[in-house]
């Protein structure tokens, strides 16, 4: 069992309606198998669970669509791509057997050939029962677990030129803000110009690891670390010179919401539900 407002967090990122009452104030997720591992990156080269789901989906569309029309001959093509995705759930993932009812698929097949169009959309629902009852117990964790970025193995060059973790960068990162902050309370101006040039730096250095999730793609670095920032801080710079201690605080403000902040909402707040829904062994 897990906490609420975990929950109810988790829900709003993978907007997952979670039905809460006054009496029954907790949720209860179940822990998924251990062989869905193996159908996500890194133990697997693509996310062929996921692209399962999503050709399912798309299966189950054409078939609902087709009937419609009357089309027998495309609604056979979409029901063999459908038993034969739908089979693999439990070829994939064995302990998941129980959640599937295969012979929904026999009797699919049969309603089409008769052009049974009321008794084939009875069982497209049925069998669409058995999507949502294992989404119900399953997916928000399978979500979390399995694709949310790890930033475990990413290295950061320190201002003493060392490598760092992610998390020691963050931590001096924290630390520099603060310098920053308390030095301009206390008019301690060279701390302050020292403690800013560092905070550039460290996040400098830190922009250079957002390749390693984001490849060739330029645009993430820009929008959280490029020329906006950049004159932020060269504002920041001449500000605390001339020791216009409101409007650097300010700007330190500006660029908490606009770096910190910013890049907290995409990468953090998953990254610590993660963590926090984690089983342990
Ligand atoms: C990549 C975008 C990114 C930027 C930019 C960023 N952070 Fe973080 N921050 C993260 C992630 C991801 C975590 C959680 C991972 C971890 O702790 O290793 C984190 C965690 C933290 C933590 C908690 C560390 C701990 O010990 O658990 C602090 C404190 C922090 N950040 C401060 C800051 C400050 C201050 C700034 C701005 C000057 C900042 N971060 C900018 C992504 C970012
Ligand atoms: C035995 C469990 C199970 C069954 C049965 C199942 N799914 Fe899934 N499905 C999952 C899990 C787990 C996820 C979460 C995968 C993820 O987020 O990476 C998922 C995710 C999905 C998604 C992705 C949603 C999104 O946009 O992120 C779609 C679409 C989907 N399923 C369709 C279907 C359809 C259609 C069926 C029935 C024909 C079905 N699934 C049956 C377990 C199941
Ligand atoms: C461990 C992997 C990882 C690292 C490292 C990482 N990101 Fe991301 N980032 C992601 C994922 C996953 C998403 C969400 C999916 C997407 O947009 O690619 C994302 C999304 C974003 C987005 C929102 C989507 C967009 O393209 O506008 C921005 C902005 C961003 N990242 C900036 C950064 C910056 C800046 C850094 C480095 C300081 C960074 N990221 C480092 C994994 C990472």
């Amino acid at each position: 069992m897990k906490r609420t407002p975990t929950l109810i967090l988790l829900a709003l990122i993978i907007s997952i309606p979670l039905k809460l009452t006054a009496a029954d104030s907790q949720v209860s997720l179940d822990t998924p198998p251990a062989s869905l591992e193996q159908w996500y990156k890194p133990a697997n080269k693509r996310q062929v669970w996921l692209h399962t789901m999503f050709r399912l989906r798309r299966e189950m569309q054409a078939i609902g669509e087709y009937a419609k029309q009357d089309d027998r001959d495309a609604m056979e093509k979409w029901i063999k791509r459908l038993d034969k995705d739908y089979s693999k759930i439990a070829d994939m993932v064995p302990e998941w057997e129980k959640e599937i009812k295969p012979r929904l698929l026999s009797e699919l097949e049969m309603f089409a050939e008769k052009s049974d169009r009321y008794r084939l959309e009875e069982t497209l629902d049925m069998i669409q029962r058995t999507c949502d009852d294992c989404h119900d117990s399953y997916q928000p964790l399978v979500t979390a677990l399995y694709r949310s970025p790890d930033y475990e193995d990413i290295k950061v060059n320190g201002l003493d030129g060392n490598k760092q973790s992610f998390e020691d960068n963050m931590a001096a990162l924290s630390e520099s803000v603060n310098q920053v902050l308390i030095a301009l309370d206390d008019g301690h101006k060279t701390v302050a110009l020292q403690a800013s040039q560092n905070l550039a730096d460290q996040l400098q250095n830190l922009g250079d690891s957002c390749n390693s999730c984001h490849k060739e793609d330029e645009y993430p670095r820009e929008r959280i670390l490029g020329k906006a920032t950049q004159q932020r801080f060269e504002k920041l710079q001449m500000n605390i010179s001339d020791w216009h201690v409101k409007d650097s605080q300010k700007l330190m403000g500006e660029i908490a919401v606009t770096v910190c902040a910013r890049c907290h909402n995409t990468h953090r707040i998953v990254y610590d539900l993660r963590n926090a829904l984690m089983p342990t062994e």
